[in-house]
């Protein structure tokens, strides 16, 4: 929603707000006395605030927080010294239960709102493990006023918020964070500095197989010269248990993009492999991997039942990435494609397909939107899993008319989501037979929804019942 910026901040009139809601990033969304909606950082839907208006808009502000008048029944102690302050988690102080009610009320709200779609939701698939659960970390570096800090993005700014411990990272990356923070400040690299776009040290990346336990260690830094980076790398084998790699990206570009297109190997190997369903996964230091390898795992027997029931020749994995989904979907059909566009993710799906014997899973590099159209009359079950944007108006509309038999999609947006099934669903060729949520960031306002459709009049999909976690 846009908020209209105003020049004069006024105080808010007077009395508290009652917080009913949260926007999509994790704000708390409540109303002014005067009508107007009004969003409130920090506050939780049960909350009632005392406020002062900061950005005023025609029919919506956001307002700064003065004080909690009456806290909501549904707050707790946040697990996380930084909540509020860091910018990567938004629902720390509510509850587990209260943060999944909401990711429920909001993507059944929005596929109603956006889509004109009702369907009962089954309870969202969770893991019992609410903190821990992160396989990977980007984590910024930054120069501070006493050398070196590293931590993530304060909500709505590039400032660090310097950090030693992340509760949502697996307890073995969790770990490493102090030890390394210490080590490169010993370095005499320079920090990269966004204003001037001088220095080298932008982020740090780690990433964790959570069942195999390999470690994989990436510098991403704007020039590749690091004085001694061959030294402490050598350092870093001996000392970080499961540690298997480090690499050097190179990130020479001034965007907001992480990952440069060069990464460099400078002790040990540039991948690691994890244990996912049964596979050895091939796992390079900036292809997409699912960043909670549990409730990814949980989500195979949904995708599996998507699939089932009819008979399959070709399934399509479109936005397939690393083949993540697809290879383990290889028992669903004779033949699988998977799409993706970054190369790097292509050659480590082929390596992953060679490495399990999977020799009927292909993949190829091609962009979906001007590759997948001509294969749709061929195939008999499509898996979406686009990125947040969501699928092209034009590609939706081929998909709906061409029709294959099943269609799963995955999706992190519920507005794209929504937005994409009425265009899906408008030819009148396809059924919606479920659509399920799985919290996949506990802790944030993210949540992933699957909804799978079968072609009118044929057999329908039925999906596993979710049980508690
Ligand atoms: C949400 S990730 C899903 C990856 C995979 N399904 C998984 O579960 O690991 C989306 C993927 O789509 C890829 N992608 C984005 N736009 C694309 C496009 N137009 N054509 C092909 N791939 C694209 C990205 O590189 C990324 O790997």
């Amino acid at each position: 929603m846009h908020v209209h910026e105003t020049t004069a901040a006024a105080p808010a009139p007077e009395g508290g707000v009652l917080v009913t809601d949260l926007s999509p990033r994790g704000v708390g969304i409540g109303r002014l006395a005067d009508g107007r909606v009004c969003f409130a950082p920090g506050a939780l839907p049960g909350d009632t605030v005392r406020v002062q208006e900061r950005h005023r808009g025609q029919r919506s502000t956001t307002v700064q927080v003065l004080e909690l008048q009456e806290p909501s029944p549904d707050r707790r102690d946040a697990p996380c010294a930084l909540a509020g302050r860091c910018g990567g988690c938004q629902l720390q102080a509510l509850t587990d239960g209260a943060q999944r009610s909401w990711k429920q009320r909001h993507v059944r709200e929005t596929l109603r709102r956006i889509g004109g779609i009702s369907i009962p939701l089954p309870m969202l698939v969770s893991d019992e493990r609410s903190l821990g659960y992160r396989n990977k970390a980007v984590i910024p570096l930054a120069r501070g006023d006493k050398g070196l800090v590293m931590g993530f993005y304060a909500p709505d700014s590039h400032r660090v918020v310097p950090l030693q411990h992340c509760p949502v990272l697996d307890p073995r990356l969790d770990a490493l964070l102090p030890g390394l923070l210490a080590d490169i400040n010993g370095s005499s690299w320079p920090v990269y500095n966004e204003a001037s776009g001088k220095g080298a040290l932008r982020h740090l990346a780690l990433r964790v197989g959570a069942n195999s336990g390999e470690v994989l260690l990436t510098i991403v830094s704007r020039d590749r010269q690091l004085t001694d980076i061959h030294a402490l790398a050598r350092h870093w084998m001996a000392e970080i248990p499961g540690l298997v790699g480090v690499c050097l990206n190179v990130q020479p570009e001034r965007s907001n993009r992480v990952f440069g297109r060069q990464t460099l190997c400078i002790e040990g190997r540039d991948w690691l492999i994890e244990h996912f369903a049964g596979l050895r996964l091939q796992i390079g230091p900036d292809t997409f991997f699912q960043a909670n390898t549990s409730v990814a795992e949980m989500l195979l027997p949904h995708l599996r039942a998507a699939f089932a029931g009819t008979e399959q020749h070709l399934l399509i994995d479109a936005y397939c990435g690393i083949g993540t989904l697809t290879l383990p979907l290889a028992a669903s059909a004779p033949l699988l494609l998977g799409i993706e566009r970054h190369r790097g993710s292509i050659r480590e799906a082929r390596n992953s397909a060679r490495i399990n014997g999977l020799s009927h899973v292909r993949f190829e590099a091609e962009d979906v939107s001007a590759a997948l159209p001509a294969r749709l009359g061929d195939c008999t079950g499509l898996l979406l899993d686009p990125p947040r944007k969501g699928l092209d108006a034009d590609l939706c509309r081929a998909i709906g008319e061409q029709a294959p038999q099943r269609l799963a999609y995955l999706s992190c947006s519920p507005a794209s989501l929504a937005r994409d099934l009425r265009l899906l669903l408008e030819p009148g060729h396809y059924q919606l037979d479920g659509v399920i949520c799985f919290d996949f960031f506990p802790q944030t306002g993210h949540v992933e929804t699957l909804a799978v459709l079968s072609r009118a009049g044929g057999p329908r999909a039925v999906l596993p019942v979710p049980r508690a976690a």
